[in-house]
């Protein structure tokens, strides 16, 4: 067992022993080998670092109660890479490579995966980009897929105690026909100037509405938005411009197994005054409940002063439940890694 200070991980990159990586090259990817070393020597010409083509997931590996690891979903990350691969012009990794990839890497670091009980997981991050070499604007003729693993505790210190969120008005995250919905490195970078300021103002979270007419909400920047109506219906928002993101289609299951209405539906942000629970979810966030939203000035309760409404406490303790393997997993989403 790695040494390591496990309740206290925070989202930190940690080395490990290996990543794995495979090359497309000619039309067909490589077999995939476990590399010691975290640096990539790369093409100086290479699409990725000129034009962005680069992309990226992010799923969880467990621990669970009864010792085995589990991988959550996988394939769905699997299938979400290979849109934003055919929207960026990259080598589409099939869906079994994407997993064998997820599985084979785990267990080379069976030791750096937090133990049962810490509240911590393997963050497994599959990255794909463009690493032949182009100077004009053209897709790469060669491609790299890695896959790296760190284990993480916690996205925002506080966890479940929540966050207060701002609005961005001075910056759009994605054009209505843009690539908001594919989870590509440039939205990122993008995001980090606005993210720095909300931080400034004293904000961990920004929470985006549509590139048009500022009206609608779309999502935070790390996570997708949920919220609960006073009469306990699961509202989430449907939008062509952000990242279908599986935690939420995980718990809008969940919610449906509980008898919890659930809505898909453009949200204007006048709404949120009506909301009794509002919270992101994500990989990274799980679901972190977000209390207060600002805008231009303006407070807007949006949950308990602090900590979690309960809707969104019994959806966070279904999910970790099944992640951890505390309860049932009925759906079949936990996939043995070994
Ligand atoms: N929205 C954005 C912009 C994200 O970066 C993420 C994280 O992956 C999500 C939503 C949540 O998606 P998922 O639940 O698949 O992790
Ligand atoms: C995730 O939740 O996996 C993300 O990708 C969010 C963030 C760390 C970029």
């Amino acid at each position: 067992m790695a040494q390591l200070d496990w309740k206290s991980l925070g989202f930190a990159y940690h080395d490990t022993n290996c990543h794995i990586r495979y090359v497309w090259k000619d039309g067909r990817w490589s077999e995939g080998e476990l590399v010691e070393s975290p640096y990539i020597p790369m093409h100086i010409a290479a699409t990725a670092l000129h034009y962005g083509q680069s992309a990226f997931e992010g799923l969880k590996a467990f621990r669970r109660k009864d010792g085995k690891v589990s991988l959550f979903r996988p394939e769905e990350n699997a299938r979400r890479l290979a849109v934003t691969a055919r929207r960026t012009c990259m080598a589409v990794v099939p869906e079994d490579m994407f997993v064998d990839a997820c599985k084979r890497v785990l267990k080379a670091n069976m030791e750096f995966i937090p133990p049962y009980g810490t509240g911590g997981s393997m963050y497994v991050r599959p990255l794909l980009f463009g690493s032949g070499a182009e100077i004009g604007v053209a897709p790469a003729k060669e491609y790299t897929f890695i896959v790296l693993v760190t284990p993480v505790g916690a996205y925002y210190k506080g966890g479940l105690q929540g966050v207060r969120a701002i609005v961005v008005d001075d910056y759009d995250r994605a054009a209505p026909q843009g690539t908001g919905h594919v989870k590509i490195a440039g939205n990122y970078a993008a995001s980090l100037y606005p993210h720095l300021e909300a931080k400034a103002a004293g904000y961990p979270v920004e929470l985006y509405l549509d590139a048009k007419e500022h009206k609608w909400i779309e999502e935070f920047a790390t996570s997708n938005f949920l919220a609960i109506t006073k009469d306990g219906k699961y509202v989430t928002v449907e939008s062509p411009s952000i990242l279908p993101s599986i935690t939420n289609m995980t718990l809008q299951q969940l919610a449906r197994d509980m008898g919890i209405p659930v809505e898909v539906r453009p949200i204007p942000f006048e709404e949120v005054t009506s909301f009794a629970e509002v919270a992101a979810c994500g990989t990274a966030v799980v679901i972190t409940p977000v209390n207060e939203i600002e805008r231009a000035g303006k407070v807007y309760q949006t949950g308990p002063a602090t900590g979690c409404g309960p809707i969104l406490e019994k959806l966070y303790k279904a999910v970790q439940g099944i992640q951890y393997g505390e309860i049932p997993d009925t759906h079949g989403w936990n996939v043995d890694v070994e």
